[in-house]
């Protein structure tokens, strides 16, 4: 089988599992922070040990293939038409956002996000002296959806300088349609506001609902001027410790100062093998990933079936992009902490807090499902378990 799902992480000194060792529970099921427990690409490592082949990891620059293997992969898979020159590298999507923040805002401008949001936003627009401004996005039949006529109102607000749109939504896993990304980009330039597009996960797409990009060819050219694309290959193939991620900015003027910017701040070279990896993924990891995601796709299935059939109380989000499964478990009436203990200390299971995605998502919890399908049953059975204690 292309992919492969028996790894064994527990002493790999990776984030995920040291959870059991800080909590000092060795039973500890550990389904939160969203790296993958499957193996990253064969072709992808084989890359990496033909760059250790070469035996020094000195100084490396960024080749012009590597530019190209990102310009194909959105123009195929996205229908983002990119030069090279529009592509700018960080060592991470986080870091990049930071950057763009602090030299393309102000301090104290409002930065509007979503909520619930991914928690680093709020640390990197506050840790810069920003202002987060949370609109909370309001649950229609099962999924989220944005209030347009509030967000019409809150761009209206002259200090509100630009938004971080996560495209495709975490932790909802919301696919936003193009009509949606498009009235978003219409009141943000109505409004003079910046879009920063997080989309590091929209190579992850399930068939029956694809991802859009925001920089899509069938944009308008003045809303992609608005807007900045933040992504990297580390979501879909497994390589957050890869470090590196890009920035497409079509805006000349907004690319001249983050250009200068990295300069300033003398990050524009980048780690050595995660440009081999990053190169590797978009040239061959196509069947990986199509592997990957059938099996992804699966695994969201059987969890909702079983969640549907067995435990009703608690509500998923019918995941559409990602491997994350956010679940409601307001009916329970439970208070963060007791949730939070009864999930980690009564059941063994460990997933990311709902509180920390702002202050709607009380109540919640995410679960990742990015795992051999054995361990994903003995998750449901440690919710089942949670279930008759707690209902
Ligand atoms: C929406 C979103 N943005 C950014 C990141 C982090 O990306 P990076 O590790 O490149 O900072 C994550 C990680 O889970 C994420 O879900």
């Amino acid at each position: 089988m292309l992919i492969d799902t028996q790894v064994t992480r527990k002493a790999t000194n990776c984030i995920k599992w040291n959870v059991r060792h800080d909590l000092n529970d060795d039973e500890l099921l550990p389904m939160w922070i969203a790296d993958m427990d499957i193996a990253t690409a064969p072709c992808i490592r084989l890359a990496l040990e033909k760059a250790l082949g070469e035996k020094v990891l000195g100084y490396f620059e960024a080749s012009s293939a590597f530019f190209k293997a990102i310009c194909d992969w959105e123009e195929k898979r996205h229908q983002v038409s990119l030069q090279a020159k529009q592509i700018l590298l960080s060592p991470s999507v986080t870091t990049a956002l930071s950057l763009a923040i602090r030299h393309l805002t102000k301090p104290m401008d409002k930065i509007l996000v979503f909520s619930p949001f991914y928690p680093p936003y709020k640390t990197i627009i506050e840790a810069n002296h920003r202002q987060l401004v949370d609109l909370p996005l309001v649950i229609k039949d099962g999924q989220y959806t944005i209030d347009f006529d509030q967000l019409a109102q809150f761009f209206s607000d002259s200090a509100m300088t630009a938004m971080i749109m996560c495209n495709p939504h975490n932790p909802g896993g919301r696919v936003w349609s193009a009509d949606e990304l498009l009235k978003v980009q219409q009141l943000a330039a109505k409004h003079h506001v910046l879009i920063f597009a997080d989309e590091i996960h929209n190579d992850i797409s399930y068939p029956d609902l694809p991802t859009s990009s925001m920089l899509n060819d069938q944009v308008d050219h003045v809303f992609q001027q608005q807007t900045l694309v933040f992504k990297s290959a580390t979501k879909a193939f497994n390589l957050a410790g890869a470090k590196v991620s890009f920035i497409f900015v079509k805006n000349e003027h907004y690319r001249e100062i983050l250009q200068n910017a990295i300069e300033q701040e003398q990050s524009n070279e980048i780690n050595t093998l995660g440009l081999v990896a990053t190169r590797a993924a978009y040239e061959q990891g196509l069947p990986w990933l199509n592997a990957v995601t059938a099996y992804l796709e699966d695994n969201r299935d059987a969890a909702l079936d079983y969640l549907g059939k067995y435990l009703p109380k608690i509500k998923p989000m019918k995941t559409e992009s990602t491997y994350l499964l956010w679940l409601d478990f307001c009916s329970y009436h439970l208070t963060d902490r007791q949730l939070a203990d009864g999930l980690t200390k009564k059941a063994h299971l460990f997933l990311n807090a709902g509180s920390d995605y702002g202050h709607a998502s009380e109540g919640f919890m995410r679960l990742n499902f990015a795992v051999d399908r054995k361990v994903l049953s003995d998750a449901l059975r440690r919710l089942s378990k949670f279930d008759q204690l707690y209902r």
